[in-house]
C-alpha cells in the first residue's frame, strides 16, 4: 500500500474531505494549504492531517521530501477567479503543478494524482468526450488544466508516474462547502428559498460526481498497477453521471417539500455542455462502483442542509463562493495584489 501522502489544497471543499477519507483507510496524509479557505466552515472538520501551510508558489524541495504520492488538488479552482486575474491562475494552477511535480520527481516520489477537469473539453461540437476527444479550453482555468496535464505528461518515465483525473462537477457536502458548483447551489436555493431558477434552458450536459466517490476514486488510482495509471487520463465518473442541468434542477426541487422550479430559457445563460464518456474508467477499474447519485446526494445535501439550519444568509454568504471570498481578502488587505497573504500570522496560522 501506498502510506505517505502529501496532500495540496487539503483545506479546500475537496481537499478536506480527502483528508478524513485517506486518514481513515491508514495512509499518513500531511496537508499543504495555504488557507485561503480555511475558516468558512459549513459544517465541522473531520480529521485533519499534519499541515504544511505555505503558498505553493513558496514550495521548497524540503516540502516534497519523504513520500510515496502527491494528490495535488491545491489551485484557483474556477471560471470566474481566473477571469479576474489570469495570471494567478497561471501561476498558481499552471507553474506550481509543474514545480511540484519536478520536486517531487527530483525527491523520488512515485506517483502523482493530479485533479483536472472536464472542462477542458469546453462547450464541444462532440456529443460524447472521450479522453481522446480534442480539447477546447475556453478559459484561464481550463487552459491550466491543460497545460498543466502537458508539462506533467513531459516528467513522466521510468521512476515517476502521473496520472490525471478528470472531474466533473463535484457535489455533496464538504467541511468547506462551496456554493459556487451547480448541484450545491441548486439543494442550497431549494432549501432556503424554495424555489429553483435555472438560467438557459436547462439542456445542457454535466457530468456530475459526489464528492465521496471522487475520494475514493483517486484511492483506487493510487493503489492501482502503476502500468495501468502511469501517464493515463480519466474521465472520473460514470455514464449514468452524465444529466441535463434540468434534470438536476428537478431532482433538487423533488428532494424539497414545497420547492418551485423556473426554467428561463435565456440565450445570454451558460450553455456549457458536454457529456462525458467514462468507459476508459470503467475499463480500467471494473470494480469501482460509484456509490453515490443525484438523487441520494441530493437528499443527503438537504438533510445536512436542515440539520444546520441553513439560512439564505448564510447560503448566500461569501465564505462559501470562492470568487466572494477571495475578492473580500483583497479588500480587506489580508491578500496583496498577487494573492499573497500580507500578515505573517496568516502564513504561520
Ligand atoms: N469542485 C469541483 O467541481 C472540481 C471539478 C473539477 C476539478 N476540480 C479541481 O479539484 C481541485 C480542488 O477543487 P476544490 O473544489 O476543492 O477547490 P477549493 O477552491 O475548495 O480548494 C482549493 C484549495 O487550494 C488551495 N490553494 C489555492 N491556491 C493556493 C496556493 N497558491 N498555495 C497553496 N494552496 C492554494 C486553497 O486554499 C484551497 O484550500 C482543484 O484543482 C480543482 O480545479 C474541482
Amino acid at each position: 500500500m501506498t502510506k505517505s501522502i502529501l496532500l495540496t489544497g487539503h483545506s479546500g471543499y475537496i481537499g478536506s474531505v480527502a483528508a478524513p477519507m485517506l486518514i481513515e483507510a491508514g495512509y499518513d496524509v500531511t496537508g499543504f494549504d495555504t488557507g485561503y479557505f480555511a475558516d468558512c466552515t459549513l459544517v465541522p472538520d473531520g480529521a485533519r492531517p499534519r499541515e504544511i501551510r505555505k503558498d505553493i508558489r513558496n514550495l521548497e524541495p524540503a516540502d516534497v521530501q519523504g513520500f510515496d504520492a502527491v494528490i495535488h488538488l491545491a489551485a484557483l479552482s474556477n471560471d470566474p477567479i481566473g477571469n479576474l486575474d489570469g495570471r494567478w491562475t497561471e501561476e498558481i494552477n499552471y507553474r506550481s503543478t509543474v514545480r511540484l511535480a519536478e520536486l517531487a520527481k527530483e525527491a523520488g516520489v512515485r506517483r502523482f494524482l493530479f485533479s483536472s477537469s472536464c472542462i477542458m473539453y469546453g462547450a464541444s461540437e462532440a456529443a460524447v468526450v472521450n479522453e481522446d476527444s480534442p480539447l477546447d479550453p475556453k478559459t484561464e482555468y481550463a487552459r491550466s488544466k491543460v497545460t498543466g496535464e502537458a508539462a506533467l505528461r513531459e516528467l513522466a518515465d521510468d521512476g515517476f508516474s502521473p496520472t490525471y483525473l478528470r472531474n466533473g462537477t463535484v457535489y455533496g457536502v464538504s467541511p468547506h462547502m462551496r456554493f459556487d458548483t451547480v448541484f450545491n447551489d441548486f439543494l442550497g436555493s431549494a432549501v432556503t428559498k424554495k424555489r429553483i431558477t435555472v438560467y438557459s434552458d436547462g439542456k445542457p450536459w454535466r457530468p456530475v460526481v459526489h464528492v465521496q466517490d471522487v475520494v475514493r476514486a483517486f484511492m483506487t488510482v493510487l493503489e492501482a498497477p502503476l502500468d495501468v495509471v502511469h501517464n493515463e487520463a480519466f474521465n472520473n465518473g460514470a455514464e449514468e453521471l452524465n444529466h441535463q442541468i434540468r434534470e438536476l434542477a428537478e431532482i433538487a426541487a423533488d428532494t424539497v417539500p414545497g420547492c418551485e422550479l423556473e426554467v428561463l430559457g435565456k440565450a445570454s445563460a451558460d450553455q456549457r455542455t458536454y457529456k462525458a464518456d467514462f468507459g476508459k474508467f470503467g475499463r480500467a477499474f471494473p470494480d469501482f462502483e460509484f456509490k453515490w447519485n443525484p438523487r441520494t446526494g441530493a437528499k443527503e445535501l438537504y438533510d445536512a442542509f436542515t440539520s444546520i439550519g441553513l439560512t439564505h444568509d448564510l447560503f448566500t454568504d461569501p465564505r462559501f463562493t470562492r470568487l466572494a471570498w477571495l475578492k473580500k481578502l483583497l479588500a480587506s488587505g489580508e491578500l496583496d495584489g498577487s494573492l499573497r497573504w500580507t500578515s505573517d500570522e496568516q502564513v504561520a496560522a
